[in-house]
């Protein structure tokens, strides 16, 4: 059995307010967790937020910012008191960034837990050697994971592929969040690279995120259920 707890989280990629409240009063009871991404946020921002933690949910606001470390700062510190629980950052903006970004969230709301992107898993090595980075991709997420760690941080976003290389190399209370996962069975639509929740959860998944197996489940409420009775 895995040593670590796993959750759902649903990511909450819907084209508008109406279907993503409807999915989500369909949902309550069956889910604790919600990702919010900047398709959402930008187009109905805080107020968007509020409504979706009304309604009882945990949130993991997912706007990867990326900027000078001052600009990150006060990005963070001007989500003073929405209800959010996890907040995403990039961290190739390196230790001043992360630093700055720690210090703000501690200021802005102590329970706020900042997660890492490392390597986008879009790129490929050619991709990444043409941004300047020599490593392939899977060094570079390693790389990226430690000076995170090292800076403070206490949860990363990663591909299921790289749980097991991550798990080695980080502290066991480091959190990890993974999307690209389908349950057996399910259309894995365009993710190339995907694992089972109960994979996931038995190499040291923290959080899952799931979108399309359970929005377009014909019950969404049955397909979240079905994860979490596989994640235990
Ligand atoms: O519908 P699906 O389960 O593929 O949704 C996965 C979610 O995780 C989407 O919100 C997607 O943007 C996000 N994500 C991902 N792969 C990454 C990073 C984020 O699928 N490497």
């Amino acid at each position: 059995m895995s040593k670590h707890d796993c959750k759902l989280m649903l990511a909450l990629d819907l084209p508008n307010r109406e279907s993503a409240l409807d999915m989500l009063t369909k949902l309550r009871g069956n889910l604790e967790w919600v990702k919010i991404g900047l398709q959402m946020y930008l187009a109905y921002g805080s107020d968007f937020v509020r409504e979706v933690a009304d309604m009882g949910f945990k949130i993991f606001l997912d706007l990867k910012l990326y900027d000078i470390p001052n600009t990150v700062a006060s990005a963070i510190k001007s989500l003073k008191g929405l209800p959010i629980s996890m907040l995403t950052i990039h961290t190739s903006g390196g230790r001043e960034m992360m630093k700055f970004a720690l210090d703000a969230a501690k200021e802005t709301n102590p329970d706020l837990l900042l997660l890492g992107v490392t390597v986008l898993t879009s790129f490929n090595e050619d991709g990444l050697a043409e941004t300047g980075v020599s490593l392939p991709p899977a060094k570079q997420v390693e790389h990226l994971a430690k000076l995170a760690v090292d800076c403070g941080m206490k949860g990363l976003v990663c591909s299921p592929l790289e749980i097991e290389a991550l798990r080695k190399i980080l502290p066991d209370d480091v959190k990890l969040v993974t999307p690209g996962i389908r349950p057996a069975g399910s259309d894995a639509n365009e993710q190339k690279r995907i694992m089972t929740p109960a994979l996931a959860s038995e190499i040291g998944s923290s959080y899952i995120v799931v979108g399309r197996p359970i929005l377009k489940a014909e019950n969404p409420a049955e397909a979240a259920r079905a994860i979490i009775d596989e994640l235990k």
